[in-house]
């Protein structure tokens, strides 16, 4: 048999993977289970994207890391744009089916909490919510030993010469990232002299500002459908997911727009 669209693309596994919960069923559910099914492949596609990025990095190929970084940062933009989709449900459609939900929620994506680490926000208490042994919990250990995208992008700028302290470049990348004044004046002389380098640090800031958008949109989507209400993962929903608002994965990298 030769090979086919739909067979290349596993086209009836993947079809067949809409299962709405609700009597009828619900109209919207179908939507609500498109929507999350796409973010899980882009955020799968990001992750595969971050590794080669962290790749380049480590190589020092400015030009591959550019390319690379683009293509990230436009999956972002489409990202971002998507929560318009989703807020087309009004909040009595999404509670037509939201209690067959029970306690599922975005919260236990483990791929986005791999995002998290890939890009620095590494956090022990995200791994063990998932049982030992299990297919997550090995990701998410495998990610949590890992260097973070920024660990490479600090290498790539110790190989150019640039003075990173060395115990950035020594240090336990089981931790998350935390800002640090001592790399600024590099920071600073990157922006000041090297304008490939430069542009390297600007799509950092870019990917960075990317995740913020997304946490912004997925808040006001959250307060539009539910209002205040507690989420189905247990949380306090929108007032909780505000607290992870404003906590970039670079602080430094904002930090230094002050000074230049
Ligand atoms: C009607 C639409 C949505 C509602 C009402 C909603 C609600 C919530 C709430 C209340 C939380 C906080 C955790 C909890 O207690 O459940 C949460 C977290 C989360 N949601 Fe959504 N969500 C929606 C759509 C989405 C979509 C489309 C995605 C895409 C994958 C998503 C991904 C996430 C993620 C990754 C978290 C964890 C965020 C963090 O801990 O920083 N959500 N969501």
């Amino acid at each position: 048999m030769p090979l086919t669209y739909a067979g290349y693309l596993k086209l009836d596994q993947l079809l067949a993977l809409q299962e709405p919960l609700s009597e009828g069923p619900e109209h919207d559910e179908t939507l609500f289970i498109v929507v999350h099914q796409v973010y899980e492949l882009w955020f799968k596609q990001i992750l595969h994207e971050l590794d080669y990025v962290a790749l380049t990095l480590g190589l020092r190929d400015a030009a591959r890391t550019q390319h690379a970084m683009k293509r990230i940062l436009t999956i972002l933009k489409v990202v971002v744009a998507q929560v318009d989709v989703l807020e087309t449900m009004t909040p009595l459609e999404f509670l037509s089916f939201r209690a067959r939900l029970e306690s599922g929620s975005g919260f236990q994506s483990w791929q986005f909490r791999e995002l998290e680490f890939s890009l620095g926000a590494k956090s022990p208490a995200s791994v063990e919510r998932y049982p030992a042994g299990s297919e997550p919990r090995r990701r998410l250990e495998r990610r949590m030993a890992e260097p973070t995208v920024w660990d490479a992008f600090l290498r790539f700028l110790a190989g150019h010469g640039y003075r990173v302290p060395p115990e950035l470049l020594a240090r336990d990348v089981t931790r998350p990232i935390e800002a640090s004044p001592a790399l600024r004046p590099a920071l600073l002389e990157v922006y000041r002299k090297d304008p490939m380098a430069a542009s390297i640090c600007e799509r950092m800031v870019d990917l960075d500002e990317g995740f913020q958008e997304w946490r912004y949109r997925h808040v006001k989507m959250v307060e539009r459908t539910i209002g205040m209400k507690q989420g189905t993962g247990g949380s306090a929903g929108a007032a909780y997911l505000k607290t992870t608002l404003d906590k970039p994965f670079f602080p430094d990298l904002w930090a230094i727009r002050s000074e230049l």
